[in-house]
């Protein structure tokens, strides 16, 4: 359980407790014996190579595969709900693809969202000036950039306890990159956010806490992810990068899931915890 007791905020309740969760997709388990919790507030970073299972441990939350162990939203337990429960609750997902409906205009696509009796219409005017110019505009002829704003978008037009967004900004110019991250930053003022993120300039600039995913479990968990990016014996062994400030490196650099390349005893900061069992597959 030491992961959740060393989140920022843990005299606050976290608005999200992921204990012991398990999911399989295919026969092949994906994710392992999870256990996290999201603060209340701010980013937290959800990190890991390529196929590790950040994308399942989001999906196994909401039910999108089927998964054992605990999940508590906001002191609730919801992990023997089905998604359209989950999501009613005020969980927004915005998926790794962005889909947006390509074929619908940018207004369409945002009324398609509109989930509450009074959606925050002028939160989102406000966050995504752009989108206003070009709301008759088919979502499908948007730059990359511009369909991951609608897909941010609709998830801040309801009021959600928690927003769970997959890779928002892979693949997008360095440039845009920016301005996704700023467009997060903000949003992260109005509810907390647990973020996958490959970028690991983007997750220094945003990021409270983090928690890293190997092989479908957690190797580590920090309420400062600036201190875990700058210890360069875990970033390497972890995510098989040196996570340097100002370079902006993509954790995908290093393909493979195995971080793990021995026993080397990194001295971890007082409040990170690396769990080297769990790091073994
Ligand atoms: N639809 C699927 N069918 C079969 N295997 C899958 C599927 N989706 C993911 N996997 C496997 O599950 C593991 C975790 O994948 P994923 O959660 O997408 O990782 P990440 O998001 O960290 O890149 C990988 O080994 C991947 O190959
Ligand atoms: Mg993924």
């Amino acid at each position: 359980m030491q992961p959740a007791a060393a989140q920022a905020g843990a005299h606050a309740r976290p608005v999200l407790e992921i204990a012991g969760l398990t999911a399989h997709i295919a026969g092949q388990q994906v994710v392992e014996d999870v256990s996290f919790s999201v603060p209340a507030t701010g980013i937290t970073a959800l990190l890991g190579r390529n196929g590790v299972g950040k994308t399942s441990t989001i999906k196994a939350v909401i039910g999108l595969i089927s998964r054992t162990g605990s999940v508590t939203l906001d002191g609730e337990r919801i992990d023997k709900e089905p998604t359209f429960k989950i999501i009613r609750r005020g969980v927004g997902y915005v998926p790794e693809d962005r889909e947006v409906f390509s074929k619908l205009t940018v207004a369409e696509n945002l009324r398609l969202a509109e989930r509450d009796a009074s959606p925050r219409r002028q939160l989102v005017e406000e966050l995504f000036p752009d989108l206003l110019k070009r709301a008759s505009q088919m979502a499908g002829t948007l730059s990359g950039g511009q369909q991951q704003m609608v897909s941010l978008a609709r998830a801040l037009l309801n009021e959600n306890k928690l927003l769970l967004i997959d890779e928002p900004t892979k693949g997008l110019a360095p440039k845009i990159v920016q301005e996704v991250a700023e467009t997060l930053e903000r949003a992260a003022e109005t509810v907390p956010i647990l973020l996958v993120e490959q970028n690991l300039q983007v997750v220094r600039q945003l990021a409270a806490g983090a928690v890293v995913l190997s092989g479908g479990r957690v190797v580590h968990t920090t309420n400062s992810a600036l201190e875990f990016l700058d210890n360069e014996d875990l970033t390497q062994r972890l995510l098989g990068v040196h996570a340097d400030a100002g370079h902006g490196e993509d954790a995908d650099a290093g393909h493979g899931e195995n971080a793990e390349t021995g026993h080397g005893e990194a001295a971890a900061p007082a409040n990170t915890q690396t769990n080297r069992n769990g790091a073994q597959k």
